[in-house]
């Protein structure tokens, strides 16, 4: 009798365990590196917005096709020579692990928690993806966003320098800032944050094995002027009850109706997951939007790792809504090849009724899986 009640208890224990290592397929924890950069700024000749209506005309003038403003606005470039605190988090896989980390970077609108949509047993979350493959993730919030660094929001939260806080926060990491060796590291990005991978393949040909561009195509820039046309701009303490942000340099989507506008594919998102996220979004500057495309407007010439490109085929902001549009024949998604010509191998992956916020989207987890055996491959 005693003996079949702590047979019973061993069982209940037993099942507790099973249970407990099928719901924690992570092991994620938040990391706080220095990013260390030197290097020069573009010189924007602009001052920040002193009202709501000023960031209007901004934006009105920013997305004119033929104003050329961004051009325009810049006169040269100064020296920047900073530290910037920068806010992530790793998550490793709890089994076998294959020794590749990704090293993902966010896009415009979003902060890290992009990267964990709908939390962790969610199937939007794509770290629990990589992570149930065997893959390592380390996820940050980019320069001016959540807990990492919000310094002057024109003469350095610039595009440019973000290529060169991630390309420091690599060199940290493959030095052992995270305490774990890697055999492979791999650099994916989301919109901005693909932009933010390509200029660092482009001037640090080494720093990654292979990148993932999601929600990145080339070809066409008439969706980036509709889509940020559509933006709501509104100054970031504003449209935000904790933005703490520095200055009305900073300013984010207005609403969701915008936020839908450039960002998603109806009805093919989660509401419950989209709200969230839309909730807690990442700020933009006036410094970003003006250098926005400068690190992928020249070739990664000397970049020879393997180059994936994910983009939903209704990806507002680089595909004016339509990824089958063709340049030559070329798809546009294939027309970021160009940008690789020394690549091992370039491949797109087009998921369908999905807008450019892809991980946002039903088709989630078929795209995470294709994502996850192209890095197996
Ligand atoms: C920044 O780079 C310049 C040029 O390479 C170099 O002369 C200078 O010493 C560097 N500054 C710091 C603080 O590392």
């Amino acid at each position: 009798m005693a003996s079949n009640m702590a047979w019973g208890r061993l069982i209940l224990i037993l099942q507790f365990l099973l249970l407990s290592a099928s719901t924690a397929a992570q092991n994620c924890r938040s990391v706080t590196l220095t990013a260390s950069i030197n290097t020069t700024a573009a010189t924007i000749n602009t001052t920040p917005p002193a009202t709501q209506e000023a960031l209007t005309d901004f934006l009105q003038q920013t997305t004119s096709p033929t104003l050329n403003f961004p051009t325009v606005l810049i006169t040269g470039s100064t020296p920047l020579v900073k530290k910037y605190s920068i806010s992530g988090k790793l998550c490793l896989p709890t089994g076998k692990s294959t020794g590749t980390l990704l090293f993902a970077t966010h896009g415009l609108s979003f902060d890290h928690t992009y990267w964990e949509a709908g939390g962790p047993s969610s199937k939007f979350n794509f770290a629990a993806s990589a992570n149930a493959a065997g893959n390592a993730i380390f996820y940050y919030d980019r320069l001016g966003i959540g807990a990492s660094a919000k310094p002057d929001g024109i003469k350095e939260v610039q595009s440019p320098v973000q290529v060169e806080v991630a390309h420091s926060l690599v060199t940290s990491i493959r030095a052992g800032a995270l305490h774990q060796a890697f055999s492979k590291i791999i650099g994916v990005g989301h919109a901005l944050g693909s932009v933010t991978t390509v200029g660092i393949a482009a001037k640090y040909p080494t720093d990654f094995d292979d990148i993932i561009l999601t929600g990145f195509a080339g070809g066409d820039n008439v969706g980036i002027l509709i889509s940020l046309g559509a933006f709501g701009a509104t100054i970031a303490s504003q449209a935000l009850k904790n933005a703490n942000t520095p200055s009305n340099s900073y300013f984010a989507v207005g609403s969701f109706i915008d936020f839908q506008q450039g960002f998603l594919k109806y009805p093919f998102f989660d509401a419950a997951t989209t709200n969230t996220i839309f909730n807690t979004r990442g700020t933009v500057t006036i410094g970003e939007l003006t250098t926005l495309a400068i690190p992928a407007s020249a070739p990664a010439t000397d970049f020879t790792g393997r180059v994936l490109v994910v983009t939903g085929n209704n990806d507002h902001f680089f595909c004016a809504g339509n990824c089958a549009e063709t340049v030559n024949g070329v798809t546009l998604p294939n027309v970021a090849a160009g940008l690789f010509p020394a690549a091992s191998d370039f491949k797109s992956i087009v998921p369908l009724n999905t807008g450019h916020a892809i991980n946002l989207h039903q088709s989630a987890p078929a795209t995470f899986a294709a994502i996850q055996s192209w890095i197996a491959a």
